[in-house]
């Protein structure tokens, strides 16, 4: 099996269907998960008010599948492609879909991954964007600042 990670952002619609956008978030990945596990996809969806980004990873047809149906749900907008490209290995083996809004937690990371207080991830390369979903995963998963060290090593 060729096995495949997509990244993609979006602009994020959910205060236009939801009253409170965790309700929105909680629904989202309800079906996401279930799908997900149906179809041997794994990958990380993170967000802030304004945006949603998100890798997926299985298998080609799958993860094309799912990205038509994601291309086509209201609840966001201005979908882009940022990569597509074959991979080795899963980043993401254990999660059919984990989800991290931003939050006091994990705001430095937006704001070192964007180099910019504002997140707007049409200015941020595609390499960065694909560490900033990993760093938000991991501090999340481990409580540690993922990226302080490398920087700390680059500075010495
Ligand atoms: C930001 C966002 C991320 C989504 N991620 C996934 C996903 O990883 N997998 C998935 O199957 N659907 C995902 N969806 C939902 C799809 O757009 C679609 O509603 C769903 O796949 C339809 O599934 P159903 O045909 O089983 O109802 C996502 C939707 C949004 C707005």
């Amino acid at each position: 099996m060729m096995l495949i990670r997509l990244i993609y952002f979006s602009r994020n619609r959910l205060d236009e269907w939801y009253d409170r956008k965790d309700a929105g978030i909680a629904e989202i990945l309800a079906t996401s998960v279930a799908n997900n596990l149906r179809d041997c996809i794994t990958g990380a969806l993170i967000c802030d008010e304004r945006w949603f980004v998100q890798a997926l990873e299985g298998a080609e047809n799958k993860v094309s599948a799912a990205f038509e149906r994601i291309l086509r749900d209201q609840r966001h907008r201005d979908v882009s492609l940022v990569t597509m490209q074959a991979v080795s290995e899963r980043r993401y083996p254990n999660a059919a879909m984990a989800c991290v809004m931003r939050s006091q937690d994990n705001d430095d990371l937006f704001r070192h991954y964007g180099e910019d207080a504002c997140f707007d991830p049409r200015q941020v390369r595609p390499e960065r964007l694909s560490d900033l979903i990993e760093a938000v995963v991991q501090r999340r998963a481990t409580g540690e600042p993922a990226w302080t060290k490398k920087h700390a090593t680059n500075a010495a």
